[in-house]
């Protein structure tokens, strides 16, 4: 199938502490977010790129990457659905119909490995839904109490952790999104708007080292990865 493609980068990275947002922190030679656009634009069922950026950001305009033809730019917004939705809008002035697929993807999540992004678009192509890449649960989960105390073992068995991308149908997500933001409701991933409208994405497992850049260690994480052959 073929698709478009919405990086939201216009988050400021406040767990990471470092001097510059995550995104422009820089491993193997480039900066995280180059590393995470070239995975889609090698892709050749890619038609185009929105990427939502903070207002005056100076990091964006300086990288190689931002004089590709395929790339366009996005104002991104307070919370990360604020700047998803402005980057979907932004797709329908470059022709993006209702029906196409578009994937959002983290700026911060770098080490998406080609085979999972192929698994998520040959298992979602002819779903009514869409979906998104996800990890079933490996630790004992526990609630926890006010008093810092175990409530309960959580039943790990039907737990998974969300990854991006997730894939939806332009319109669905865009109205979807569009409703969650108008009621408040918190929405820290696309699905969740998704699920909030009434309907259920698909889990398709993927890798656990798609990892999200969030705090220091996940840097030297990364850097150790990359340093073995791929
Ligand atoms: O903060 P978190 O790691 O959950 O952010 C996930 C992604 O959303 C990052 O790529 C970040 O740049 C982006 N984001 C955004 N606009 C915001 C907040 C976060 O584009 N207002």
């Amino acid at each position: 199938a073929r698709f478009w493609l919405v990086i939201p980068a216009a988050g400021i990275g406040a767990r990471m502490a470092a001097d510059r947002p995550k995104q422009y922190l820089q491993v193997a030679g480039r900066s995280i977010l180059e590393h995470t656009l070239q995975r889609f634009l090698d892709h050749p069922a890619l038609r185009g790129v929105v990427v939502s950026l903070a207002a005056d950001d100076p990091y964006w305009p300086v990288l190689a990457v931002a004089s590709d033809p395929r790339i366009r730019r996005a104002a991104g917004g307070r919370e990360r659905a604020d700047s998803v939705l402005a980057g979907l809008e932004a797709l329908k002035s470059e022709g993006a119909a209702d029906d196409d697929w578009v994937l959002v993807h983290d700026a911060a999540r770098p080490n998406l490995a080609l085979e999972d992004l192929q698994r998520l678009l040959d298992s979602l192509a002819d779903d009514p839904v869409g979906g998104l890449l996800a990890v079933p649960a490996r630790d004992t989960l526990k609630r926890a109490g006010a008093d810092g105390r175990v409530q309960e073992t959580v039943d790990r068995s039907v737990i998974w952790q969300a990854y991006t991308p997730q894939m939806f149908r332009l319109g669905a997500l865009r109205q979807a999104l569009a409703q969650a933001l108008r009621a408040q409701v918190a929405i820290t991933d696309e699905a969740s708007a998704m699920e909030w409208a009434g309907l259920a994405p698909r889990l398709v497992e993927g890798r656990a080292d798609n990892l999200k850049v969030t705090r220091p260690e996940d840097l030297q994480y990364l850097q150790v990865l990359w340093s073995e052959p791929r």
